[in-house]
């Protein structure tokens, strides 16, 4: 008999948050009572999909073991690595012995704390049945230029140009692989990128834009300001 298909979800978490300039990593500061990571992990948990949800974390980080998350039944920890394409891949292989290769995995942003379970439940229902996978994205609304120095070459055609966003959803194995793959590349910048290298073509599914990516210190109010408006 076949194990029926499970989810799982990979939190990258180790990176410093230089842009965010603040005395610690983006996913430690504050976000309407709790750490930035700890409203991510609980959105995804909230969801009640996932067999586990796996969190690379970064070896020298002080903040992690103190979080009561850290230990919850449904939490996996790895290591995080250089880049976060490292990262996921290493929170990947802590779960190598309980998942299988046609499992679904979907990779989440540690620093996307606004992502609702309607978006995640979007992304499932619409891909499950799909042979690669696909990714969240929003269309872009502004005019696209292509620049040189400070000199306007053209105007992209913007029916073609979206933003990717988390969560993205791959196969558990295809995934692996294709990062495994890429290993070192730093033009991947995300798991899509990995699969379009090996051939695969992922899809995308209109995602919601409160999804932000906490990049900037401007970022934290905004994204405070999401999460009460949901
Ligand atoms: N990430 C990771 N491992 C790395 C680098 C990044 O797990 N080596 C994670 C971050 O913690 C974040 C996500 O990947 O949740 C998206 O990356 P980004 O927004 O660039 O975060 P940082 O790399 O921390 O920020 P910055 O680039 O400003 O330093
Ligand atoms: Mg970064």
């Amino acid at each position: 008999m076949t194990e029926p298909t499970k989810f799982w979800a990979v939190v990258p978490a180790a990176g410093v948050g230089k842009r965010m300039n603040a005395d610690r990593p983006k996913q430690y500061l504050q976000l309407n009572g709790k750490t930035v990571l700890e409203q991510t992990l609980l959105r995804l948990l909230q969801a009640e999909v996932f067999s586990a949800v796996s969190v690379a974390i970064s070896v020298e980080d002080p903040y992690w073991p103190e979080l009561p998350l850290a230990s919850h039944a449904k939490v996996v920890t790895a290591a995080g690595g250089k880049e976060r394409a490292d990262s996921v891949l290493s929170a990947l292989k802590a779960i190598r012995d309980v998942a299988a290769d046609s499992d679904w995995v979907l990779v989440h942003d540690a620093a996307r704390p606004c992502l609702t379970t309607d978006d995640i439940h979007l992304l499932i229902n619409s891909l499950v049945d799909d042979e690669v996978g696909g990714i969240l994205a929003l269309a872009s609304h502004d005019t696209l230029k292509n620049v040189q120095g400070r000199s306007i070459l053209g105007t992209l055609d913007r029916s073609h140009i979206w933003r990717a966003l988390t969560p993205q959803m791959f196969r558990y194995g295809r995934l692996k692989s294709a990062l495994e793959a890429a290993e070192g590349n730093l033009a991947v910048t995300d798991e899509a990128s990995a699969v379009e290298m090996q051939g695969g073509q992922p899809k995308i599914v209109e995602g919601r834009p409160d999804n932000i990516k906490i990049t900037r210190p401007e970022d934290l109010a905004l994204a405070q300001f999401y999460l009460e408006q949901q």
